[in-house]
C-alpha cells in the first residue's frame, strides 16, 4: 500500500495566494458585474522593457537558425549572464562575489524552496521571521523539520516576531540556531534592515556556526543610499549565507521566470562527526542533479537588464511601482492607519487593528479590492493587511478611491 509523506496532513489544505485566488474566483462569479482591482499578490503588469525584449527576441531568432541553435546549456546558467550579475549587482557594490558562485534558475520560490533540502532534516535549528512569505515555512514543515500546527505555530521552529514595537525587523534570538530566514526589504512587511542589524545578524550565525537563507528578491526598491542591497555587503557574510535574487519583481519577469541564488565557495555546513563540507558543491549536486538550466531566450533577455539602456529601464519601472506605492502609503495613513513599507518596497503594511481575513472580505465586497490578510503570513500578521503597488496607475487612483468610499472616509 503505497503511503503518503505525511508532513504533507500538517499544512493547511492550500498555499495562501491559492486560497485568495479562490475567495476571488468565488466574488467573481457571483459578481459579474462588479469589476476588481488585484493587489494582493505581488505579480507585476507592466510589459518587459524594450531592451529586454529586444535581447528576448534576438535569443528566439538564434534558436531559430541551424548554426546558433542550442540545446541543453549549462545548469548554473550560460556564462555571460553569471558574468553579468557577478560584475553589476555583487562586484560593483564591492562584494566578494564571482560568477561561479552564481547559479541561475526559473524562480526564486522554487530556490528558497529547494535549498533546504540540502540541510539535515532531524535535530536542525530552525529561525523563521513572523510574519513570512509562506514558502519558507512551508517547505520545511514538508521536509518534516516541524511537530505540528498548534494554535496559528509549527512546533519545533524559532519564530522571529516582526511587530509594530520593533518596527517590524525582527530580534536575534537569544538561542541557538542552524538555518535562519532573512528577507529584506522585507515580504510581506516591507521592512528593510539597516547595515547594523545584517551586521548583527551575521555575527550570530558566524557564532553559532548557522546559515543564513538571505532573499533579496525586492532589493531593486531600496532607494535609501544607506540600506545594504545585498547581505555580503557586510564582510564576512560570504562564510556564512546564501542570497536569493529574482528578476520578477526587478524587470517584470513574473511570467517569463528567472532569478538566482549565491552560494559562496567559503560557505560550510558540518556532517554527523562535526566535518565540514563545502555548500558550493552540495548545492552543484541538487541542481545538476534536478534542473536543466533556464531556457537560452530568457537568460538573454535577463542578461540585457545589465546593458545601460536595460539599467535605465528597469529602474524607470521600479520607480513607476514605487510612485503607486507612495500614492497607497498617502492614502492608507489619510484613512487615520499606521503603515510601514513601500519607501523601499513594493507592499505597504497596514495595521489594521482588526481581524485580518474579515477586512479583507470588506475590501473584497465593498470596495472590490482585493488586498493580502496578514494572518496568511503568520500569526504577527494578525491585525495588518498587505497592499501591493503592482497594478496600472488608473488601477491604483481607482482602489483607493473605493476603499476611502468602503471605509467611510
Ligand atoms: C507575493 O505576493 O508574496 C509574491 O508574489 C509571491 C512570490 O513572489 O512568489
Amino acid at each position: 500500500m503505497i503511503r503518503i509523506n505525511e508532513n504533507y496532513l500538517k499544512l493547511k489544505a492550500s498555499y495562501l495566494f491559492s486560497d485568495i485566488a479562490k475567495r476571488v474566483t468565488a466574488y467573481t462569479t457571483a459578481n459579474p458585474d462588479k469589476p476588481i482591482i488585484r493587489l494582493g499578490i505581488g505579480d507585476v503588469t507592466e510589459p518587459l522593457a524594450p531592451s529586454v525584449l529586444k535581447a528576448f527576441h534576438a535569443g528566439v531568432d538564434e534558436m531559430a537558425a541551424r548554426a546558433t541553435f542550442k540545446g541543453y546549456g549549462p545548469e548554473q546558467g550560460y556564462a555571460f549572464l553569471r558574468e553579468a550579475i557577478a560584475t553589476h549587482d555583487y562586484i560593483a557594490r564591492g562584494c566578494p562575489i564571482s560568477a561561479d558562485e552564481i547559479f541561475v534558475s526559473d524562480g526564486s520560490k522554487c530556490d528558497c524552496g529547494n535549498i533546504q533540502e540540502i540541510f539535515a532534516t532531524e535535530g536542525l535549528k530552525l529561525a523563521i521571521p513572523d510574519p513570512v512569505y509562506p514558502v519558507y515555512v512551508d517547505t520545511n514543515v514538508m521536509a518534516g523539520r516541524t511537530g505540528p500546527n498548534l494554535e496559528g505555530r509549527y512546533s519545533g521552529v524559532t519564530y522571529l516576531d516582526s511587530t509594530p514595537l520593533n518596527g517590524y525587523v525582527p530580534a536575534i534570538p537569544t538561542g541557538a540556531s542552524d538555518l535562519i530566514y532573512l528577507c529584506f526589504p522585507n515580504n510581506p512587511t516591507g521592512a528593510v534592515a539597516t547595515r547594523a542589524q545584517l551586521e548583527a545578524w551575521v555575527a550570530y550565525a558566524k557564532a553559532n556556526k548557522a546559515i543564513i537563507l538571505f532573499d533579496s528578491a525586492y532589493e531593486a526598491y531600496i532607494r535609501d543610499p544607506q540600506i545594504p542591497h545585498s547581505i555580503y555587503e557586510i564582510p564576512g557574510a560570504d562564510e556564512v549565507a546564501i542570497e536569493f535574487r529574482s528578476f520578477s519583481k526587478t524587470a517584470g519577469f513574473t511570467g517569463t521566470r528567472c532569478a538566482y541564488t549565491v552560494v559562496p565557495k567559503k560557505l560550510v555546513a558540518y556532517d554527523l562527526l562535526g566535518n565540514s563540507h563545502p555548500v558550493h558543491a552540495l548545492w552543484n549536486r541538487r541542481h545538476t542533479t534536478k534542473f536543466n538550466g533556464v531556457s537560452y531566450p530568457v537568460q538573454k533577455a535577463a542578461a540585457a537588464i545589465y546593458t545601460e539602456e536595460g539599467k535605465a529601464e528597469v529602474k524607470a519601472m521600479t520607480d513607476f511601482y514605487l510612485e503607486n506605492a507612495a500614492l497607497i502609503r498617502k492614502a492608507v495613513v489619510d484613512l487615520g492607519f499606521t503603515c510601514i513599507g513601500g519607501d523601499n518596497a513594493p507592499y505597504i503594511w497596514v495595521n489594521t487593528g482588526t481581524d485580518s481575513w474579515q477586512f479583507f472580505d470588506k475590501l473584497l465586497n465593498e470596495a472590490q479590492v482585493v488586498c493580502t490578510p496578514g494572518a496568511g503570513f503568520g500569526k504577527c500578521g494578525e491585525g495588518h493587511v498587505r497592499i501591493s503597488a503592482f497594478n496600472s496607475r488608473a488601477n491604483v487612483e481607482t482602489a483607493l478611491a473605493r476603499i476611502a468610499k468602503a471605509l467611510g472616509k
